[in-house]
């Protein structure tokens, strides 16, 4: 079993890491060590590039009290789910197996932050402040390479990180105790004015704070506090828009490199390259205006159906008790600690390469996590199938609450497989072929939904990367394309305003689904339409793989991702689509019509690709058997 950040001889490892640079860079065998110096990154960004408004690390003494190890929550909040008691109440349980509990082991993150380090100077620390906020605000994130993390950090997004979180933003009904927690943060210069970034306000003494008002006594050490913003995205916010501070936001809208050494001009996200916008699109769309009622697709046990936040959905309401202890009540609204998303399979790696004794994890914990995936990517989106003239036409309508897919958006992607069959059953025509061996996916004749991001002639004069699509998360500024599909309540000028507007991809204000035709083959009686959904492309991971010069991150992400089944697409929807090959203009009967059409395109059909729907028999001409044909097929 290995543990590439942990196992006892981790000082080893490191080594190790070093070793490999050394003789990369020594030898200059590799690309990106003949277009810079020996271990400098491509980008000569220091600590200060990335500065960003908020908590700042211990050093400052802005955290006070130390950040509880999860396990100091367990012992109250856990146990009890192994036991087959509130499974899905239990919040450390369900905690353990989402992708924040492991965000500072997920394999993938630990690759992709060594390219960041390579690209950019010092760019892990924006990663550390994010995949283990503990970590970063007890001063362990430098150097970047995450070196220094010990224990309790690896695990990620904690308990006693969340539940300590102040809203930054002084809104009615917050807790009195936040004044002097802004007002503090506000004279150090530290204090947010906006939500996103990684701008969180820690509490520096330790509190417990959540939504409920109703807690019989406190069985705490620290005291509890309700907090309204434990139920609100702006919580969420602080994590679910990532920009990129290097960038400063020019007058004409593209991102240039800022001066080195220097903290961005404005601090504000909107002046930053947008990395990612979960938490925009969400506040753009029609659930952060009121909600949806969603007729009971998410939500749990919610008491209207109605959602709203990113609780609403991702801490669905369940029956049960928080807390192990007698004397405290059964709810019936406990928010689950699911947390789930798009990732199929990192959990599993995590499971694999690092020891349950660490990590607290078990099969079962494991298999209910990925179901619960696979059950959330299957609510996700509606599939339509109708016959649109001499077309297929698939609507993918989306459910979620903001773009499908959102968040990270290197190597995630959904596309449409779309088979044909003949009278025989015989598979006829194919559109987005993929090969689960290989994970080689045919792209050209389908819809991929997806984001692009890129480097401009500029960076790429200034890094030696190439012009165009780029996996360089760190030094990426342009997005080539992005056209995943829309939220209810979308606008465009809405999202243009957070930096999400779809690119090289057109959708009207209010449209929350998307259209794709596909020609329907002469003689094919049968469609079979599947929208899959894949974490890792094929393509990604074997960027952070060839892509790395420093340490094994890359081959360690690599080999999981190989062992894992090869992040295998993911059903999100799937629908069988019977065709009348003789109903021409897809109205839904053979008639008067159809009929005329097959009689206006009597003789030898045109040649290829152009359509021939008439030639129903397909031996390259419309005539009398066609006809009996169509005649067979009246009405
Ligand atoms: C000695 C047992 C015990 C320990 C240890 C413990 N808790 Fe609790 N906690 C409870 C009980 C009991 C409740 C009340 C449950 C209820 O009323 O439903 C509670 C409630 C809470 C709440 C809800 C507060 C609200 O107003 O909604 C939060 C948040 C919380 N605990 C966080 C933590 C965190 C974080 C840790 C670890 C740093 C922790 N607890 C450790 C027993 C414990
Ligand atoms: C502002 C907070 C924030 C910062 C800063 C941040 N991330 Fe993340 N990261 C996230 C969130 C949130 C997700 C989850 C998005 C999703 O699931 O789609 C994520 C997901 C990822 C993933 C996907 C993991 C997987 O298993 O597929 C990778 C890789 C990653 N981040 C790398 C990085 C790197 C490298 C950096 C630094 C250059 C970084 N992140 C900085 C918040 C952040
Ligand atoms: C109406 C329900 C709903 C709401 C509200 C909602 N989500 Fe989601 N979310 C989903 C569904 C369904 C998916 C799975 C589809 C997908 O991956 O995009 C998902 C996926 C995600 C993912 C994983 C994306 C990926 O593919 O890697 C992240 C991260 C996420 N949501 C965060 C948020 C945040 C943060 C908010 C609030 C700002 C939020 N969600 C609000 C339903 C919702
Ligand atoms: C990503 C942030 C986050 C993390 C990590 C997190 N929580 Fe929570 N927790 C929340 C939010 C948000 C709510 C309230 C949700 C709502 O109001 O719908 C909540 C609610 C609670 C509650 C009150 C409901 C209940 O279950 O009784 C307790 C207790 C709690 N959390 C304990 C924990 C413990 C223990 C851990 C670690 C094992 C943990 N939380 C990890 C965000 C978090
Ligand atoms: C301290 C930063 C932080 C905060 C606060 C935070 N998240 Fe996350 N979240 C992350 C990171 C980092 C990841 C990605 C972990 C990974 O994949 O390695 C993530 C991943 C996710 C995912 C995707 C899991 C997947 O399968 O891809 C969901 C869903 C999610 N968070 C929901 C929430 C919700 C809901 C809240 C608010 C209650 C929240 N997060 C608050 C940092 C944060």
């Amino acid at each position: 079993m290995i543990n590439p950040r942990r196992s006892g001889s981790s000082a080893a490892w490191w080594l190790l890491g070093c070793g490999v640079l050394c003789a990369l860079a020594a030898g200059g065998v590799h690309v990106h060590a003949q277009l810079r110096g020996p271990m400098g990154p491509l980008v000569d960004t220091k600590l200060k590039d990335f500065f960003l408004p908020g908590t700042q690390p211990d050093l400052t003494g802005d955290v006070l009290d130390p950040i509880f190890a999860p396990s100091n929550c367990t012992g109250c909040h856990g146990g009890f789910g192994d036991f087959g008691i509130d499974l899905d109440a239990e919040p450390a349980r369900n905690w353990r197996g989402s992708m924040m509990a492991q965000s500072m082991r997920d394999p993938v993150f630990q690759a992709a932050m060594t390219i960041a380090n390579q690209d950019a100077g010092f760019a892990g620390d924006l990663c550390i402040r994010c995949h283990t906020p503990a970590g970063w605000l007890e001063g362990r994130s430098v150097p970047t390479d995450g070196s220094l993390l010990e224990g309790a950090d690896f695990d990620g997004v904690s308990c006693n990180f969340c539940h300590r979180l102040v809203d930054p933003i002084p809104a009615p009904g917050n807790p009195t105790e936040d004044a002097m927690v802004l007002a503090d943060l506000a004279t150090a210069g530290h204090l947010p004015t906006e939500y996103g970034n990684a701008g969180y306000v820690l509490d520096p003494t330790d509190s417990r704070r959540g939504p409920f008002d109703d807690v019989p006594f406190n069985p705490h050490g620290a005291e509890i506090i309700p907090s309204p913003f434990h139920s609100s995205s702006n919580l969420c916010a602080s994590c679910h828009d990532v920009s990129n501070p290097v960038f400063e936001r020019q007058p004409d809208g593209t991102y240039a490199l800022g001066d080195l050494d220097k903290k961005h001009m404005t601090l504000n996200k909107a002046d930053m390259f947008p990395v990612e916008r979960t938490f925009s699109e969400w506040a753009q769309s029609a659930f952060a205006a009121g909600g949806v009622q969603m007729n009971g697709r998410f939500g749990g046990n919610h008491p209207t159906g109605v959602m709203e936040s990113c609780q609403d959905c991702h801490m669905p309401d369940v029956q049960g008790k928080g807390c192990i202890l007698n004397g405290f009540p059964e709810r019936p609204n406990i928010p689950q600690h699911a947390f789930n998303g798009g990732n199929t399979w990192v959990l599993s790696a995590v499971h694999s390469l690092y020891p349950d004794t660490e990590t607290k994890l078990t099969d079962s914990i494991v298999a209910d996590a990925n179901a619960r995936v696979a059950e959330l990517l299957a609510s996700a989106s509606d599939m339509e199938l109708s016959r649109v003239g001499s077309d297929l036409r698939v609507r993918i309508i989306n459910y979620s609450g903001h773009k499908l897919p959102t968040g990270y958006p290197e190597g995630r992607r959904m596309w449409l497989n779309v088979k044909f069959f003949d009278l025989m059953d015989l598979m006829i025509g194919e559109h987005g072929a993929y090969d689960f061996g290989t994970a080689a996916l045919t792209t050209g004749d389908t819809k991929v939904y997806e984001a692009k991001l890129g480097v401009d002639a500029a960076v790429s004069m200034a890094t030696g990367v190439p012009e165009g699509e780029s996996f360089h998360f760190a030094i990426n500024n342009v997005i080539l394309k992005d056209n995943r599909i829309p939220p209810m309540g979308f606008t465009n000028a809405g999202f243009e305003s957070v930096q999400a507007a779809p690119v090289a991809a057109t959708y009207v204000d209010g449209q929350f689904w998307d259209d794709t035709d596909y020609p329907i083959p002469a003689g094919a009686r049968r469609a079979e339409v599947t929208l899959y959904y894949q974490t890792t492309s094929r393509e990604y991971i074997e960027f952070l793989r060839d892509a790395n010069t420093t340490d094994s991150t890359g081959m360690i992400a690599y080999n999981a991702w190989v062992a894992q089944g090869k992040s295998a697409p993911a059903v999100m929807d799937q629908g069988d689509f019977q065709i009348n090959p003789a109903d021409f203009n897809g109205d839904g009967v053979v008639g008067s019509i159809d009929l005329a059409t097959l009689i206006g395109s009597w003789g030898p059909c045109p040649p290829a690709p152009a359509p021939c729907p008439a030639d129903l028999d397909g031996d390259g001409a419309v005539g009398a058997a066609d006809l009996a044909t169509l005649i067979g097929l009246w009405g």
